[in-house]
């Protein structure tokens, strides 16, 4: 039998003369005069329940009431007397008499409530996450999620997916990033690692004739937590047979047209897709935020006309040297000391400096002024033309490899239009990215690295330059971007073993290496795998654009800090040295800086 009639946000109008019976954490305390005054909270709502001195039994009891106790009462529903109504609470025009009440369990004076959490730092909400939870707002997110993951369900299970669970304990799946790792104890010296995503074994059931699976399903990276990556985190997995880019597309873009339908009533239209080296050239990233223009505006020809060293030194000292620049609008309000922070912030892009200048009225006509205007002289006219720059406008130039031109452009259209409020509320701009290329050369191993991971297929049309024409061959991976965040991606996979083995060879990894690292998966798709792929999403982070936050950690209900740590379990944490035994392990401590010498 519930202990309650109703739940705190229940009771209206239509309630009034019945008894009823609530329970619920005290969330404040008043006392006027006598009588008392406790707002009653529970995951539904508040309900303000009043004790008045007549029901002594119960008013004493009240009287000893405190935040966050746990407390049932039972009492007529009642009117609130006229002008006392509180138009802000669903519950704001009735309150309970409390005639009977009840302590089901007293709490200590609690470090913060959940009506001042958000005045209270992090690490103090982590470590009392029990409390941090009790906020509506968290409760939202939570409910939020449940919801999401409940539509995501039944919109694959409408689509004859199933969810298959695939290992925790497995062998490590390279999905560039580094492992947990997870020793054995039946096996001296061996470890499992946590999977950083179920790829192979999706596409081993793919081999095995699923043809549809998916999964909502944990993933571990061991890489420093950022505001939307953490180290154990959820996707959203599928994959599915006999398929190209559009089937997955279309599939997936279905799920997130009914996941924002539901929750935010907002209508998700076809998603256009745009190519990599278009996001690159245009925005200078592969996640392009589409919700404002400051478009990256190639001026290499006009650079070259002029003395400007940088320009000058940039262009010709590398063989992949642009200029490029973008035109921020109203920026010319911005003073000498904003502008010199900027060029100081780009250079954590390894940029070695931002130039700018700005615009100003002519005669007649806008001219440059400011900055480094005296060298854009030349070209004045030309430039101002290029970039439809207008009165009160700031140009940003970045030159040097284009890597780095992207890099800080890309980073500073986005800062800057947060900065000054160019985003409205409320925009969706989805974009899927594709024709990625197949690798990108690392400069620092010397050699070709994947940039979706090695099982995706090459784009049919290039497979001829796989190794005349390696930098240029597109892949059939894929991206889907909102709003300037990578919200999943996926690829169609190599079916065909020597079409695999092919890759893993321009990956320089040796046929010996590839049976050892990926054997059963060169096996399985010798015994019969039909063409496939699939997709990821990252939950997390699709919760996060649902509920408008930007921190990952206000997503997940026992989040990890940047340091890795769970604060309110206090993992990660040592062990007994049996535990280790067991474990045919030892530890070896980093070792510490030698003390400085006193004296
Ligand atoms: P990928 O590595 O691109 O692809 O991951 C897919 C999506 O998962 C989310 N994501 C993360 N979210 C929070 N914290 C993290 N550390 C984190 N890392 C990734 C992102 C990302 O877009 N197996 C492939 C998918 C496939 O090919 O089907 C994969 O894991 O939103
Ligand atoms: P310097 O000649 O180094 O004093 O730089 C002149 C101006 O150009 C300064 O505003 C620098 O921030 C800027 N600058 C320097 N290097 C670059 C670069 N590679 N790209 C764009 N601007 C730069």
């Amino acid at each position: 039998m519930s202990l309650r009639t109703h739940d705190c946000g229940a009771l209206r109008t239509d309630h009034v003369g019945q008894t009823v019976s609530l329970a619920g954490w005290v969330n404040s305390y008043r006392d006027h005069g006598g009588v008392i005054f406790i707002d009653l909270r529970d995951r539904a709502g508040v309900t303000q329940i009043v004790f008045h001195p007549e029901h002594a039994e119960a008013h004493s009891l009240a009287d000893k009431l405190r935040n966050e106790d746990v407390v049932w009462v039972q009492g007529a529903c009642v009117a609130r007397e006229a002008g006392m109504a509180n138009p802000k609470l669903p519950t704001g025009e009735i309150e309970v008499q409390g005639d009977k009440v009840e302590i089901l369990n007293k709490a200590h004076t609690p470090p913060f409530t959940p009506d001042d959490a958000a005045n209270v730092g992090e690490e103090t909400r982590l470590k009392y996450r029990y409390i941090d939870l009790r906020r509506p707002r968290m409760q939202q997110i939570l409910k939020t999620r449940h919801r999401v993951t409940k539509i995501m369900r039944d919109y694959f299970d409408q689509n004859e997916f199933y969810e298959v669970e695939t290992p925790f304990l497995c062998k490590s799946t390279p999905e560039g990033a580094r492992d947990f790792l997870v020793p054995s104890r039946l096996q001296a010296g061996a470890f499992y690692a946590l999977p950083q995503s179920p790829q192979l074994f999706k596409q081993i059931l793919m081999v095995a004739g699923l043809e549809r699976y998916v999964q909502i399903v944990r993933c571990f990276r061991d890489e420093d937590p950022r505001a939307d990556r953490q180290a154990e985190f959820t996707q959203l997995d599928l994959e599915m047979s006999f398929v190209d880019t559009e089937g997955v597309i279309t599939m997936v873009e279905g799920v997130l047209r009914r996941v924002w339908k539901e929750v935010l009533d907002v209508e998700v239209p076809p998603i256009r897709r745009m190519s990599y080296a278009d996001a690159l050239t245009r925005y200078g990233s592969d996640r392009p935020d589409l919700r404002f223009g400051m478009e990256l505006v190639d001026i290499a020809d006009l650079a070259a006309k002029t003395d400007f060293g940088v320009f000058k030194g940039a262009l010709d000292k590398n063989k992949d040297g642009m200029v490029k620049a973008i035109r921020v609008p109203g920026g010319g309000t911005m003073t000498r000391k904003e502008t010199d922070a900027l060029a100081e912030w780009s250079k954590g892009f390894g940029a070695k400096g931002l130039a700018v200048t700005k615009i100003v009225s002519g005669d007649g006509a806008p001219k440059l002024e400011t900055g480094i205007a005296k060298f854009l002289a030349p070209i004045a006219d030309e430039l101002i033309k290029r970039m439809d720059a207008q009165e009160g406008d700031l140009l940003c130039f970045a030159a040097d490899r284009s890597k780095v031109v992207h890099r800080v452009l890309g980073e500073l259209r986005v800062k800057l239009a947060k900065e000054r409020g160019m985003i409205k509320e409320g925009q969706w701009e989805w974009v899927w990215i594709v024709d990625f290329p197949l690798v990108e050369w690392n400069e620092d191993e010397k050699r070709w690295d994947s940039l979706h991971h090695p099982f995706t297929a090459p784009h049919p049309d290039d497979l001829d330059k796989l190794e005349s024409d390696t930098a240029v061959v597109r892949s059939q991976a894929y991206d889907i971007v909102l709003n300037g965040s990578e919200l999943g991606g996926g690829s169609i996979r190599i079916h065909q073993p020597a079409m695999q083995m092919d890759v893993f060879k321009l990956l320089g990894i040796s046929p010996d290496d590839a049976r050892e690292k990926f054997g059963f998966l060169l096996d399985a798709l010798q015994y019969g795998a039909p063409p496939h792929g699939g997709l990821a999403l990252g939950l997390d982070r699709i919760i996060m654009h649902l509920t408008g936050t930007t921190n990952i950690r206000d997503v997940i209900a026992f989040p990890k800090t940047q340091n890795g740590a769970d604060l309110m379990t206090e993992a990660p944490s040592l062990v007994a040295n049996a535990q280790l035994q067991e474990l045919h392990l030892r530890t070896v401590m980093p070792q510490k800086a030698p003390a400085t010498p006193v004296g």
